[in-house]
């Protein structure tokens, strides 16, 4: 298993560019499942889940190339509507399958998915809706099989008990090609939310609301293939912008852009980083330390969970005490452990943490537990002083394409071990 090797200590410095979107492609490649005729994706990132989708999708009987960032799938013949647990098994965001599949075929099984360990994460939001939609539900040997009896789904309402970004995707597919009318309430508003419901009415789908709580869809007969530009990854420009706090450094990051990332912005200022809009990107300005601050996660608009435990790291250097409350995953504090066998001082009650700052953290050798944590880990060890090895990289390589290449653009002293053992 490869390793990533720091030598912390140095400010950033430079230019870096966001890469596309990993969770605005999923439900894209997803979508393509909708259509015969081969759908293309320009600026697609190279990363371990989007290739699992790819492989996903061949299974089931699509083609599926994928070569210099340009991605294609061929959904014409789809002679197996399933998706096994051994592809299912390493990526949670295989659900996103059932709605497409269940729409385009009238039937779909699908493994019950594994991912991060992030928390229980069911899927019961999911299943529901398409219930809603007339679709049958049996879960039986570990896989959900959804059969519409009819062969098609049939339009109606749905309300959420709670916004879900990959249930809004899922449920929002399936109406596209249902009969009739489809309302989806209390939705998620996440970027990714709007940019696939762009990419549907590309195809012809005729979806209204996308990025407000109600969505509503008028199902048609059939959609054309997809031919679309991914969306830059918000999360990845937010961890970059983090390293560049963390770090005290001065970084513009191109293709970060802000209305995509309001609450962090905020928090980063806050922190006391002056962020300027510069050409296509954000500008970072750091202090020498960070300073304190409180922050709460929440779906879109709030602060994403998904840039928690990047927040975390900054905030583990910072100049007093600060307050963490994770709303959305429970279980999402295994970065912490970590981060203390480096010097931070964070003490965790239930879904609360208080961080109070050090001012300098310790080189050490940690093990990443999931996608995010991994890339709270490397940002500590671009602060830390002497060498930190962050064991189990391949949770970052689900996420992140050549982070440690584009780290070391900015003058850190970064690298990849190949085959180290943890
Ligand atoms: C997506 C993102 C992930 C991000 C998360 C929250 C993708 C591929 N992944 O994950 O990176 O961390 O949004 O912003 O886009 N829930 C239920 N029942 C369900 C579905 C969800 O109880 O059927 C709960 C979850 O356990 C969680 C909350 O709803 O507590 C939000 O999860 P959700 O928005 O569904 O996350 P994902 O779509 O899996």
């Amino acid at each position: 298993m490869d390793a990533i090797e720091i030598e912390g200590g140095k400010p950033l410095a430079g230019e870096v560019t966001v890469s596309g979107s990993k969770n605005a492609t999923l439900p894209q490649i997803a979508a393509a499942l909708l259509s015969a005729g081969r759908s293309t994706f320009h600026s697609a990132p190279d990363l371990a889940d989007i290739r699992t989708m790819g492989r996903l999708l061949q299974n089931m009987g699509a083609r599926v190339s994928f070569e210099r960032g340009t991605l294609e799938v061929d959904a014409t013949e789809l002679g197996n509507p399933e998706a096994p647990y051994e592809l299912v098994k390493t990526m949670r965001a295989a659900v996103l399958v059932l709605g497409p599949l269940v729409a385009r075929c009238g039937r779909a099984r699908v493994s019950l998915p594994g991912g991060c360990a992030i928390g229980a994460r069911p899927i019961d939001q999911h299943l529901k809706g398409l219930q809603a939609l007339g679709a049958r539900i049996e879960l039986a040997h570990g896989y959900v099989e959804a059969i519409a009896d009819a062969g098609r789904l049939r339009g109606g309402r749905i309300l959420f008990d709670l916004p879900t970004v990959t249930g809004t995707e899922n449920l929002m597919m399936a109406g596209t090609l249902a009969d009739g009318e489809t309302v989806l309430e209390n939705c998620a508003r996440e970027p990714e939310v709007v940019a696939l419901a762009v990419a549907l009415q590309s195809m012809g789908a005729r979806i209204e609301g996308a990025g407000t709580p109600v969505i509503r869809i008028h199902g048609v007969t059939s959609l054309r293939p997809l031919d679309l530009e991914v969306i830059p990854d918000r999360i990845e420009a937010g961890t970059l912008l983090a390293a560049a706090v963390i770090t005290g450094g001065d970084v513009l990051v191109r293709r970060a852009r802000k209305d995509d990332l309001e609450a962090a912005l905020a928090k980063l200022r806050e922190a006391g980083a002056t962020i300027t809009e510069e050409g296509d990107g954000l500008r970072c300005k750091a202090p020498p330390r960070p300073k304190a601050v409180d922050f709460i996660t929440a779906p879109f608009p709030g602060f994403p969970t998904d840039l928690q435990a990047q927040l975390m790291a900054c905030l583990s250097v910072g100049e007093g005490a600060s307050r963490v409350v994770e709303t959305v995953f429970e279980n999402r504090f295994m970065h912490v452990q970590e981060l203390s066998r480096m010097g931070a001082d964070i003490a965790i009650d239930g879904h609360t943490a208080v961080v109070r700052g050090v001012p300098r953290l310790s080189g050490a050798p940690v093990m990443a537990t999931d996608l995010r944590a991994s890339a709270s880990l490397v940002l500590a060890g671009l602060r830390a002083e002497g060498t930190t090895t962050v064991h189990r990289v391949y949770h970052l390589d689900r996420g992140y394409e050549g982070l440690e290449k584009k780290l070391s653009s900015l003058g850190a002293r970064i690298r990849r071990v190949k085959g180290a053992s943890a």
